[in-house]
This record gives C-alpha cells, sequence and structure tokens, in this order.
C-alpha cells in the first residue's frame, strides 16, 4: 500500500477516471473521483500528500506546492549540443559508445537515461531503476506516450534529435525496484557501465529543477554493498554523480574524473 498518495483525474470523464482506476490499483493507493474538486478540498478532505492526476495524454503528481511530469527538454537539448559537436559530462564519464548496455540505478526525471539510450544507438539498451513507485509509473508513461513533434522548418540539429528519440525510448526498460535488490540479483558483468544519480546529500546542490523530484524521491544515499555490487555487474565501469567536493566519492570509493570550479555536479568513475 503506497501511503499519503491518492490518484484522481483531470477532469470528470469515464476513460480517464478508468485509467485512474487502473493506476490506482497498480500503485497501491486509493483512487478519487475528482467531482470538480479542486486539488487543495481533495488534499483537505483526504489528508494525503501526493496527488497523482491522469490527463488525457499525461501524467503528472502534485506534492508541496510542486508538479512532476515527464519532459524530454532537458534530454534534447544536451542531445543537441552533442550532435553539434559539445561534450556531455554523463556520456563522457560512462564513455559511452554505441552498442553499449546502460544500467541507470536512478532513473528520476529519465533525462540521463534517454540521453545516455540516444547515444548507445540500436544495438544498444537502457535499464532504468527507481525506488519511488510514483516516479517509476509517471516517467514509464511519459516515456512511452510522449509525442516528439516533427515540423517543418525546424532547425535540422533538432530535427534530428527529435526523430531519434523515439527509438531511443523504445530502448529504455523502467522497473520499479531499489536498485540494491535489482544489482544483487542481477548477473555478474551483465551490463557494461552501471550509473548511480543519487539525491544529494547537500540540496543546494543540485539544481531548483530538482525540486518537483524532492518530494518523491527516495533521499538515501549510495550504500556500500550497491557499489560492490555494482562493479561486478559493470563489464568496464561505475559512475557515479555527486555535489562538487562531495565526501560520497571517497567514502564509495570513486576516483573523480569530472569536476571543476565552476561546476556544482562532479562525476567519480570506478573501473572494473
Ligand atoms: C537525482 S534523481 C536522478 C535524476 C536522473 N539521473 C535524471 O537524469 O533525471 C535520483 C532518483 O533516484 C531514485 N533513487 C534513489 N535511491 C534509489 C534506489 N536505492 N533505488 C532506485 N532508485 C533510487 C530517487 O527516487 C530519484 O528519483
Amino acid at each position: 500500500m503506497l501511503p499519503d498518495t491518492i490518484v484522481t483525474t483531470v477532469k470528470d470523464k469515464p476513460g480517464l477516471a478508468q485509467s485512474g482506476e487502473r493506476l490506482a490499483l497498480e500503485l497501491g493507493c486509493p483512487f478519487v473521483a475528482r467531482q470538480d474538486r479542486s486539488l487543495q478540498v481533495l488534499e483537505r478532505e483526504y489528508g494525503h500528500k501526493v496527488t497523482v492526476i491522469v490527463g488525457e495524454r499525461r501524467l503528472s503528481a502534485w506534492f508541496g506546492g510542486w508538479e512532476f511530469f515527464f519532459h524530454p527538454s532537458m534530454a534534447l537539448l544536451r542531445l543537441m549540443n552533442v550532435l553539434k559537436g559539445e561534450k556531455d559530462r554523463m556520456a563522457d564519464a560512462l564513455q559511452l559508445q554505441k552498442g553499449m548496455s546502460v544500467l541507470d540505478c536512478t532513473l528520476g526525471f529519465g533525462t540521463d537515461a534517454l540521453v545516455a539510450a540516444f547515444l548507445v544507438g540500436p544495438e544498444g539498451k537502457v535499464v532504468g531503476l527507481e525506488a519511488s513507485p510514483v516516479v517509476a509509473s509517471l516517467v514509464s508513461y511519459g516515456l512511452g506516450n510522449y509525442r516528439f513533434g516533427l515540423h517543418p522548418g525546424l532547425d535540422p540539429v533538432k530535427a534530428k534529435v527529435l526523430a531519434g528519440l523515439p527509438q531511443a525510448v523504445a530502448r529504455i526498460r523502467v522497473l520499479n525496484v531499489q536498485h540494491r535488490n535489482f544489482l544483487s540479483q542481477a548477473p555478474s558483468k551483465s551490463f557494461d557501465v552501471v550509473y548511480f544519480d543519487p539525491m544529494f546529500r547537500r540540496p543546494r546542490e543540485d539544481s531548483a529543477s530538482m525540486a518537483p523530484l524532492r518530494g518523491l524521491a527516495l533521499p538515501d544515499p549510495v550504500d556500500e554493498v550497491s557499489v560492490r555490487e555494482a562493479c561486478r555487474v559493470a563489464r568496464t565501469r561505475v559512475v557515479l554523480k555527486e555535489g562538487r567536493y562531495s565526501p560520497e566519492f571517497e567514502r564509495l570509493g570513486f576516483r573523480v574524473v569530472s569536476g571543476g570550479k565552476y561546476s556544482e555536479v562532479a562525476y567519480g568513475a570506478i573501473e572494473v
């Protein structure tokens, strides 16, 4: 049972209510018919903290005044930069190449997973693990249902990325599971690279764009057992993203490979 969460619909419509009931069943929380009530009224009446809203083509979750939903804009921007010849720090830290398999242990918004899925190409694959049932459901739905609109007159680089994103999405498998559980059961050397991007120990170091995720996400640090298992599961390297100067790199045995005084974040790697 998922505590503190309800599912409702953006408006009162039978088709939406059916989808809402299905999602509530999947999440293990109550479905509440909207009956024209505002979110504030629903919160007062049901006393929950997270409201998942089923819309015509979108799922979102409201928590503490923030709305969480899937949007590919950051992935789109990063991939456009890569196609223009710029470096992507995550892709560099993971040393991503065509055909690679990537285990993303902290899916979150799905941005890194989508960038990785695009860059590994048709022979590659990405598995994204997410501990929060709401985040996993919303991102999985968003990845599967987002319409990457292509129209004449688009910037050619943008058009190229948009044209490739539906195939990239199809290479991502989302699983609602704690990474420690998945890693402990995964065969040795079953992914080329394993990636951790946990909620930072000091939230100030991650950007304001993380705010909608903060109330839904699992805030725990990566543990040593997970890192040890990740080193067994990875064929080439395990990468951790954390705040600049974070003691997590040393605690977990990562060598910082990408940082710099102008960046709030750094990447550490363990070669295996
Ligand atoms: C900082 S976000 C990741 C952002 C992501 N890299 C992106 O590009 O959108 C961290 C996510 O990892 C999830 N998470 C934290 N600990 C986890 C665990 N032990 N297993 C699976 N997911 C976890 C959190 O719930 C959160 O959604």
